[in-house]
């Protein structure tokens, strides 16, 4: 799947108006370009500049654009109107600034509430395997403390909960395999011996869209059908770009002064001391069967071959590209 490619679908104009948030970016530009694939109209909520945007407009204007207006929710509530199905993709991934896990948990409550006043009908909800309001860990504790917002709030929803989410335009995949290409040595937090179940973006947004129609609340985790230790993954990922993967175990706090060393070179987060607690602690795995079909492997197979030519920047697309 190409998810820059441009789609000759018309627009059904009995189809009802479908609102992504992050059309722009990773997963809900799979979900938006899916959708006006089907041809259905999509508008989207987004932070980045909207006419000219640096990070680009995949759709070529066919995705109407409002900002988040989180601080002015009566204008949340107007870009609302008449919005048929939310699928909101809205999280941060870490805390930077004033961009925190509980600003996003306010943010998130509040575009909960603004699609209630809207008369928003439907809300299919990405949120992550494994969340909980009672977690030591804040992006686990906010994912949890939102899915209780929506289970509260008088909107028809379907929760969806992916693990590590695999794709062109991911980050720690392509950032696993960058890393890879340039040293001779891999460094893995704590046993490496920790589970991964990897999901492909397009079979998560195929399945947040069956559940767009839907009426009944659901909660689903979303996972692909094979699971790897983290050792594992780093030897796919390492075999599929060509390398010797010369995996070495270090101490968390060793992984994190590692990557913060690298944060320097390529001025980004590239690690999370959260990130390496939630995978320690088998947090990106499922209880349940898989639901989504594709194989890493089959995908690292067929698009694997440029993975990590370039390093993916999280604060580049989230904080340097926004003008
Ligand atoms: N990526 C994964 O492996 C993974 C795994 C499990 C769960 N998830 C969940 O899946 C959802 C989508 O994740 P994704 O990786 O596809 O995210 P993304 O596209 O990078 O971002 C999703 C949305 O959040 C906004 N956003 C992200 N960081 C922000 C920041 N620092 N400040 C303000 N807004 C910010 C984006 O704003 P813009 O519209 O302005 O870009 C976009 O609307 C999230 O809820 C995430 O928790 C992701």
């Amino acid at each position: 799947m190409n998810y820059n490619s441009d789609s000759d679908a018309a627009v059904d104009a009995n189809a009802g108006l479908n609102l992504v948030t992050g059309a722009f970016g990773y997963t809900g530009r799979y979900i938006a370009r899916r959708l006006l694939d089907m041809g259905q109209p999509v508008r989207t909520l987004t932070g980045r500049a909207i006419a000219g945007n640096a990070g680009g407009d995949p759709f070529g204007g066919r995705v109407e654009a409002f900002p988040f207006n989180f601080d002015r929710p009566e204008a949340l509530v107007e870009s609302l109107r008449e919005v048929d199905t939310l699928y909101n993709t809205y999280w941060v991934r870490f805390s930077s600034g004033p961009v925190t896990f509980d600003r996003a948990v306010e943010n998130s409550r509040t575009l909960i509430r603004a699609a209630e006043s809207a008369g928003v009908r439907r809300l299919v909800h990405i949120s992550i395997t494994n969340p909980s309001a009672e977690s030591p860990l804040p992006y686990f504790r906010g994912k949890g403390l939102v899915e209780q917002a929506i289970r509260e709030s008088g909107l028809s929803y379907a929760i969806i909960r992916p693990a590590l989410i695999f794709g062109r335009g991911d980050v720690l995949l392509n950032n696993i395999a960058w890393l890879l290409r340039r040293f001779p040595v891999f460094a893995v937090a704590g046993s490496g011996q920790y589970l991964v179940q990897p999901v492909d973006v397009a079979d998560l947004a195929e399945m947040a869209i069956a559940a767009g129609p839907g009426q009944d609340n659901t909660i689903a985790d979303a996972v692909g059908p094979e699971t790897y230790t983290f050792d594992e993954l780093v030897r796919l990922v390492a075999a599929t770009v060509g390398r010797q993967a010369r995996i070495i175990h270090v101490a968390p706090s060793m992984a994190l002064l590692l990557s913060r060393l690298l944060g320097l070179l390529v001025r980004d987060v590239v690690l999370t001391r959260e990130e390496i607690d939630g995978l320690s602690a088998n947090l990106l795995t499922s209880a349940g069967p898989p639901q989504c079909p594709t194989r890493l492997s089959h995908w690292l197979a067929e698009n694997g071959s440029d993975l990590g030519a370039a390093y993916a920047s999280e604060l580049g697309r989230h904080y340097r590209e926004r003008n």
